[in-house]
């Protein structure tokens, strides 16, 4: 009886293990090398099997997770996570004894080095994610191979070379995701093979050629982005048939004209954005058919004609821009739409009055360089800047020549004894804002579509800033998704010498993937780019560092223009989503040669009684304002009405 009693035990125990057999012992002395390697023993304490279903690493929501699949003898290693532990060094050798894996996530880490060519190996993969590295190299065309892909990510790194033409045997595929990650050339023709692709994030490369055609035979497309790539338009008319398409967008291309003729019966979309892309012709009446559109930005463009009546149709537009055209005729009254929080027609020849409904509770609107009566929108003061913008009506103003603006935040005085405007307001996404000495105002549109309710327009932080005496005028910086423009008005002609003052703010430059974002954005003065892809962070050397750029401008007609684009480059969403676009701490604009502006010669006085200073300026202010007031009250040019367009950094 005894030893049939333990016998029995035994027979247990052993039915026991084989209810959860062991994990393959190569998987797992490669496991533990990788483990070592990357530092995570606290986090995958290996002294129990990998597989082990009881283990911390195991439930789904686990991080770095581990899970397996087991037959009756074996466990093999299925799925690897290790998301956002900036895990450093390269992609080991080791990995690739995995080789049932068919889920490795290893975004937001700082890998480096390249994709080893044996990828190949881990053929069962169906959802692969380097995503947010540092890896370098060209994409292997080894990644062909993993034809069971369902989705491949690896955005936002540092590759280089052309994108394999194999990727075009990933026939599985649904999503591709390679925005920023280096590449160039054209892009293959094999990924028409890809018949199941439904979303595709690709902007930000320097991809060349022509906007493929074959990208409208793709029809399960959902989602397809195309910004700051230098591809060549046009547009072309076989997008027509991706009428699944939720979310639509196409930005910054280099040359080639298109029309809007190409729009298909899109009833599904919700984000259509076709901004810089050199479109002509006008607004197609149908474009109201698209019934669920929330977000609609077809600004930078070269569209003519009139808005169409059927505007009043878009039962869930929130977001219009349509500024930077050559739209002309009144505006309509049935622009204002139920839904909608914010309206940039600005820069166009649209004339009119804003429609009575415009003042709902919320809504936005720029029109800005339109010949549209703003009385009722800005302030009389913002509303006499706004018709200096046509310089013929710009001779209300009292000349000056200089002006300084803290931007994006409460007025200041330099320890230079610069003193600097409040640009303090919130923006939203398209607005307009004058300083209050009466000689600048600042125009902001755009929308950062992945975080619509945060703020639009500033930015700011609590960190010292490096390399300045003035650390305070660095912590508040205007930004914006699309285009930051701001004018000095009414000044005397002349040369002007144009302090740009930045500090990166949003992004940082520790060892984490958090400090791989790269901001970049174009600075237009007076109608002409002086920089292109201007990296802040990369210039200043540091993140949270001043940086003070010197630039010249010549004033012929009163006006100074200083314009921050986005065009479409750079990481989108490095450390936080919507980190992008311009960003701009504060402007100084003196005339040169004109010893009564220039900072230098107030420097010392306004140091000492800088309170004295204030208070006479504060009264003088009252008193000219007060004159003002009067004077314009009294004045014809009162009338509000202004023609013609002013000029436009980027129509051609
Ligand atoms: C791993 O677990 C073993 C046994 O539970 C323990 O003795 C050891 O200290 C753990 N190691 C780490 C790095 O946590
Ligand atoms: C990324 O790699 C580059 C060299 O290729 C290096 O200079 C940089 O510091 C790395 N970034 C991080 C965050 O590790
Ligand atoms: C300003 O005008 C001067 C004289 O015509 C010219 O030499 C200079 O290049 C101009 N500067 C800019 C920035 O256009």
């Amino acid at each position: 009886m005894g030893i049939l009693s333990f016998s029995l035990v035994v027979v247990c125990i052993i039915k026991m293990v084989v209810a959860q057999p062991a994990t393959d012992p190569n998987e797992v002395a490669a496991l533990k090398k990788l483990v070592d390697y990357w530092n995570l023993n606290d986090k995958l304490n290996l002294t129990i099997d990998p597989c082990n279903k009881d283990a911390t690493w195991a439930p789904e929501n686990e991080n770095p997770r581990i899970a397996c699949e087991c037959s009756s003898t074996v466990c093999h290693i299925n799925h690897l996570k290790i998301y956002a532990l900036d895990i450093s060094g390269v992609i080991p050798r080791e990995l690739f004894e995995l080789k049932e894996l068919m889920d490795l996530n290893l975004g937001q880490n700082v890998l480096s080095g390249p994709i080893p060519p044996e990828i190949r190996q881990l053929s069962k993969m169906q959802y692969l994610s380097f995503g947010i590295n540092n890896l370098t190299g060209p994409v292997p065309h080894e990644l062909g191979s993993l034809t069971k892909l369902v989705s491949l990510s690896i955005s936002s790194n540092n590759f280089n070379g052309h994108l394999p033409t194999e990727i075009g045997e990933l026939k599985s595929l649904e999503q591709l995701y390679i925005d920023s990650s280096g590449l160039s050339g054209p892009i293959p023709e094999e990924l028409s093979n890809l018949k199941l692709l439904h979303t595709i994030w690709a902007s930000d490369n320097s991809f060349s050629g022509k906007l493929p055609e074959f990208l409208g035979t793709l029809t399960n497309l959902k989602t397809l982005r195309l910004q700051g790539t230098n591809l060549e338009g046009p547009i072309p008319l076989t997008y027509g048939a991706l009428t699944k398409l939720e979310d639509l967008r196409i930005g910054d291309l280099s040359e080639g004209e298109s029309s809007l003729d190409f729009l298909g019966n899109y009833a599904s979309l919700s984000i259509l954005l076709l901004r810089n892309c050199h479109l002509v012709g006008e607004l197609p009446k149908q474009l109201s058919s698209f019934s669920n559109l929330k977000i609609l930005d077809l600004s930078f463009n070269k569209l003519t004609g009139q808005i169409p009546n059927s505007f009043q149709d878009f039962a869930s537009l929130q977001y219009l821009f349509l500024g930077n055209n050559n739209l002309k005729g009144e505006l309509p009254e049935s622009i204002i739409s139920p839904n909608l929080v914010a309206l940039d027609v600005s820069f166009n020849s649209i004339s009119g009055s804003l429609p009575l409904n415009f003042a709902k509770v919320g809504l936005k609107v720029n029109v800005v360089g339109t010949s549209i009566n703003s009385d009722n929108l800005y302030d009389e003061r913002a509303s006499t800047l706004l018709q200096c913008l046509d310089n013929t009506k710009c001779s209300n103003i009292a000349t000056s020549n200089s002006f300084s603006i803290k931007c994006g935040g409460m007025k200041q005085v330099s320890t230079s004894g610069i003193r600097f405007d409040d640009d303090s307001e919130e923006l939203g996404a398209a607005s307009y804002y004058a300083g209050s000495d009466n000689n600048w105002a600042v125009s902001s549109t755009g929308s950062f579509i992945s975080n619509p309710n945060g703020p639009q327009s500033i930015a700011q932080t609590d960190t010292q800033i490096s390399g300045t005496l003035d650390s305070e005028l660095y912590k508040t910086a205007r930004t914006s998704s699309s285009s930051l423009r701001y004018y000095g008005l009414g000044l005397k002609n002349g040369k002007y010498a144009i302090e740009l003052h930045f500090a990166e703010i949003q992004m940082e430059d520790t060892r984490s993937w958090k400090g791989l974002g790269k901001r970049l954005f174009d600075i237009y003065i007076q109608g002409e780019r002086v920089v292109q892809d201007f990296n802040i962070q990369n210039e200043a050397g540091a993140s949270k560092k001043a940086l003070v750029k010197k630039f010249e401008g010549n004033v012929t007609n009163k006006i100074l223009d200083i314009h921050f684009f986005w065009a479409g480059r750079g990481t989108c969403c490095i450390p936080v989503q919507s980190t992008y676009g311009p960003m701009v701490s504060a402007i100084h604009v003196s005339k040169v040669g004109d010893e009564v502006s220039s900072s230098k010669s107030d420097k010392k006085r306004v140091g000492k009684v800088v309170g004295i200073a204030f208070g006479c300026a504060a009264g003088l202010l009252i008193i000219s304002s007060i004159f003002y007031l009067w004077w314009m009250k009294n004045s014809a040019a009162h009338q509000r009405i202004y023609t013609g367009s002013p000029t436009k950094a980027l129509t051609s």
